[in-house]
């Protein structure tokens, strides 16, 4: 074992979370919790892991980028070919991990994940850099392939190819979104005994909040 790791330690200072002072609706604490971190200017706030599990349980997680949220629910875009399109075909529950370490803060989300209408996928897709829908056009995102050659030359000739003219979504590209059965909020407090307060989706659509030993 490295020695130079086990010493790493942070005390957790900065805030609290209380039942009293979070909203009722969980998207509207995200969203709070969303604008403290842009305010706070947390680097790439809009990073978050991405787990998903294959039907027998194999789990894998990766970060994606957060593209929006809303009642529904949380965006990302991706390939649907992709290691974890082929995990959310087979088994589309999912959860999302926010850390702005800048605020000590946690969001844990447990969801459903769902492709998005071809309409939103085509005006994200549209919205990106040129250089970026041409990526997505070339890349078989999660395929084993020869080397970088094979690669850069792909984008070249696709370049070329497209040259001025509109580029189309591929059918194989677009957007998820994670529909919350859970979300927890944790703030880092002192001494590891830190705030959680998670919220479950009852029957009736409203939502439980419960604190959870940290
Ligand atoms: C900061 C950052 C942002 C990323 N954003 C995305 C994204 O929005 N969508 C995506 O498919 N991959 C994104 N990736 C790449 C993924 O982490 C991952 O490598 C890729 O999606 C393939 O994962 P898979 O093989 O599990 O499908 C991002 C990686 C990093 C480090």
């Amino acid at each position: 074992m490295s020695n130079n790791v086990s010493h790493i330690r942070k005390e957790y200072s900065l805030q609290s979370l209380s039942e009293k002072e979070v909203d009722i609706n969980p998207i509207l604490q995200f969203e709070n919790w969303w604008q403290d971190a842009i305010r706070s200017e947390v680097d790439e706030a809009n990073a978050m892991t991405l787990a998903t599990a294959s039907s027998n349980g194999l789990p894998s997680a990766r970060i994606v980028l957060l593209k929006g949220f809303s009642e529904k629910g949380f965006v990302f875009f991706g390939n649907y070919e992709s290691y974890k399109g082929q995990q959310l075909a087979e088994n589309p529950r999912a959860s999302l991990l926010f850390f702005w370490k800048e605020l000590q803060r946690q969001v844990r989300i447990v969801g459903i994940a769902k492709k998005i209408c071809d309409e939103e996928s085509d005006a994200y897709f549209h919205s990106r850099p040129l250089a970026s829908q041409l990526g997505a056009c070339v890349s078989p995102q999660s395929r084993v392939i020869e080397n970088r050659k094979w690669l850069d030359d792909q984008f070249e000739e696709v370049s070329k190819k497209m040259s001025g003219s509109a580029i189309a979504r591929p059918n194989y590209w677009g957007g998820y979104l994670v529909q919350p059965i859970v979300i927890e909020f944790w703030q880092g407090r002192i001494n590891r005994l830190h705030d959680r307060l998670q919220y479950t989706l009852q029957e009736n659509g409203s939502w439980k909040i419960e604190r959870l030993a940290p």
